[in-house]
């Protein structure tokens, strides 16, 4: 089975990315780890449909394991959560030896990671990711964390898992607006470092989105292969790993100005990342011809290109000034050079942002696809 090494010295880890695998995850966790308590923290929706086949591989690889759920949505990344959980691993007995293990999306990753993180100053995780979005981008790289009333994210810790478990059976179970928004996650990394897989997305799209597991294993596959080569060069994203916010400062804006409600995460930075595109191409550093190429592409995906018409370019702005990824009052600015290739600049005039967002406002529709 195609795996990827996370190489962070003593905290390195494997990312086994196949289909039909939940079923082997006691044997692949055993190969691991000598722990003899388990406890899978799942979102209650995934759990219905996976956990029992989770909970049997476990227990027949000879672990004591039981499911915890957290129902589903943004809002159960909370320090409410964050305290039930830590109640059931007291409960569980779970030792300095014990495993915990993540099933689910980005928000039971980050969840149960931050929970992983702190319980007895750390224990080994493993995350299952169940969504494209997690599989390609949250459950690798250690980001953990639960929200703040004042802002997401804001509570949380950089802890490595022990193994990433990636089941591409298991995106049949998404809407295809899910696994659309998941994608520009994959596109982002062809844009930001990887032309072969750029190209190999342009001549698979059609497969990707019918989701045939022998293109999707690929794709994953070398997208996280990406993905670990930025984060082992960056751990806690001093400045190379910041590459992977591209489109993200644009996107988080957006999201926020609009209440995290009309947009899913990923079409957010779908137009983030065809406003930063527009932004290099305004200021010289991208070819027109790259830009409308990285355009093309999001678009066949389906998803939005511009921002909503009607929406007032400085209010995305000073939302851009608000996110945390902004430091010293600068914004960081990830543009590309080209399709491979991308810099990050702190020096780019208001007016030129300001400029960009306006290019982008709702030429075209920008409604998210049902
Ligand atoms: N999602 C960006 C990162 O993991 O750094």
């Amino acid at each position: 089975m195609p795996s990827i090494r996370v190489e962070l010295r003593e905290n390195s880890y494997p990312i086994i990315v196949d289909q039909k695998i939940l079923g082997e995850t006691g044997e692949l966790l055993r190969s691991q780890t000598k722990s003899e308590k388990v406890i899978v923290i799942a979102d209650a929706f995934v759990s219905r449909r996976y956990g029992g086949k989770v909970l049997e591989s476990l227990s027949n690889a000879g672990f004591d394991a039981r499911m915890t759920e957290v129902p589903s949505g943004e809002e159960h990344k909370s320090l409410e959560w964050f305290g039930r959980l830590q109640d059931q691993l007291v409960n569980h007995r779970m030792d300095r030896t014990s495993t915990l293990i993540a099933l689910g999306g980005g928000v039971i990753g980050d969840l149960a990671g931050f929970v992983a993180a702190t319980y007895m100053r750390g224990i080994s995780y493993v995350q299952i990711p169940t969504t494209l979005q997690a599989q390609v981008d949250a459950s690798v790289g250690g980001k953990t964390g639960i929200n703040h009333p004042d802002g997401k994210n804001l509570i949380g810790a950089f802890y490595q898992p022990k193994l990433v478990l990636i089941d591409v059976s298991t995106l049949k179970s998404l809407s295809p607006r899910d696994v659309r928004a998941g994608f520009i996650e994959v596109i982002k990394h062809g844009v930001i470092m990887d032309v072969p897989l750029f190209d190999q997305i342009e001549e698979n799209l059609d497969a990707i989105l019918n989701l045939d597991s022998n293109i999707l294993i690929s794709v994953i596959a070398r997208s996280c292969a990406d993905k670990a080569e930025v984060v082992a060069g960056d751990e806690k994203e001093s400045r190379l790993r910041m590459t992977l916010n591209y489109g993200h400062t644009f996107g988080h804006a957006l999201e926020s100005i609009t209440d995290y409600n009309a947009y899913r995460h990923g079409e957010a930075v779908a137009i983030g990342m065809t406003c930063a595109a527009q932004l290099a191409c305004n200021l010289g550093m991208l070819s027109l011809s790259d830009m409308e190429r990285q355009k093309r592409l999001i678009k066949r995906t389906g998803l939005p290109t511009s921002f909503p018409s009607g929406m007032q370019p400085d209010l995305l702005l000073d939302a851009m000034y608000l996110d945390k990824k902004a430091k010293g009052g600068k914004l960081n600015l990830v543009l590309p050079t080209r399709i491979g290739e991308v810099d990050i600049r702190d020096d780019i005039n208001d007016s030129d942002v300001l400029h960009a967002i306006s290019q982008c406002i709702g030429n075209e529709t920008s409604s998210p696809l049902p």
